[in-house]
């Protein structure tokens, strides 16, 4: 059963315009694994470091943010993918994620916490409390959507999980099975794709476990059948396909800083003011628009969290 709670962080409702695939809310299958063969993935070698393109901001103005917030629609959310682990290309995860067999789907709990084990999807997602949050999603590659998820607030997971004093961040990790992900095949980033919060940013109301979108369950190619979501952060904080939590002490080193610690940060706040060292962060095409508009600071949700970076310096937290 899917309920629909409104809080104040989601766009409103005449802020967004319905899709029309977006219907069958009460008709919300609990979990849906889909099988398949997956194609075998052609990859080009690519550069390391910039396997993110940016989109190159075309010359002429900015729309403002006056413009609406319109819901993006469900064939480009689950079409323009980055999921690496199925190939490089947009397209590439629409294509190939088929070969992710999500059902039994377990995560593995370890660290400082009271309850670490191995939960099925359905003991860790309580499955009769979800909501839906319409969020805005901005990629550290300068451009945005705006989703409708479903799913539950993560810190409702964590508190199952009864983390301890010591658990000062959180962390999360991806499958590694190259037989059902083949761009695992290269080492496009050092698999599995790693990612962290500090625990008061996971316990923040809306930092949430997506287990469906437009009142679906998740697609594949979306990071099925649970993800993060945290929408002040760049999209790649949002970790797909989740098979391990862990409450650790230490800052986690996640994929992306491993790979370019210039370039990607563990905050990674939606910060208009500080550039990518190779392109702008102060605008962002919306897909399905044609012309930019301006970035907002923490991706407009700043009255919200902006007091979970007090006294930080943001440009060298990035
Ligand atoms: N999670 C995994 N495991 N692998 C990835 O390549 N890409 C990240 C993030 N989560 C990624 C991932 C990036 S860069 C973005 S922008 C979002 O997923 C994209 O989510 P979407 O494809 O559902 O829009």
């Amino acid at each position: 059963m899917l309920i629909k709670i409104k809080n104040s962080w989601d766009l409103s409702e005449k802020d967004v315009t319905s899709e029309e695939d977006f219907f069958s809310r009460r008709d919300f299958v609990k979990a849906a694994g889909i099988m398949g063969v997956g194609s075998a993935v052609n990859l080009m070698t690519p550069a390391l470091a910039g396997a993110y393109q940016a989109e190159t901001p075309p010359s002429g103005k900015y729309n403002g943010s006056d413009i609406k917030d319109e819901q993006t629609v469900l064939s480009a959310i689950t079409s323009y993918n980055n999921f690496y682990e199925f190939g490089i290309e947009k397209d590439d995860p629409s294509k190939n994620a088929h070969s992710l067999v999500t059902k039994p789907w377990n995560i593995t709990v370890d660290g400082h916490c009271e309850n670490p084990g191995e939960y099925a999807v359905e003991d860790l997602v309580n499955f009769n409390a979800l909501e839906e949050r319409i969020y805005r999603m901005r990629c550290v590659e300068a451009w945005s959507m705006v989703i409708p998820w479903v799913g539950v607030s993560l810190s409702q997971v964590i508190e199952k999980l009864k983390p301890s004093l010591s658990a000062r961040y959180i962390y999360f990790e991806t499958l590694e099975d190259v037989e059902q992900m083949p761009g695992q095949a290269r080492n496009i980033i050092q698999w599995p794709y790693r990612e962290g919060l500090r625990m008061d940013e996971a316990m923040h109301p809306l930092s949430i476990m997506a287990v469906g979108l437009y009142g679906r369950t998740l697609e594949n190619q979306n990071g099925a059948p649970l993800r993060l979501v945290v929408p002040w952060k760049y999209g790649f904080k949002g970790v797909k396909s989740i098979v391990k939590i862990s409450f650790v002490e230490e800052k986690p080193n996640t994929s992306w800083m491993r790979l370019a610690p210039q370039e990607y940060g563990f905050f990674a706040n939606v910060n208009p003011a500080v550039s990518h060292p190779r392109w702008s962060q102060a605008s962002e095409r919306r897909i399905g628009d044609f012309r930019r508009r301006k970035t907002l600071m923490f991706n407009g949700y700043g009255e919200m969290v902006a007091g979970l970076y007090d006294g930080m310096d943001l440009r060298r937290n990035y």
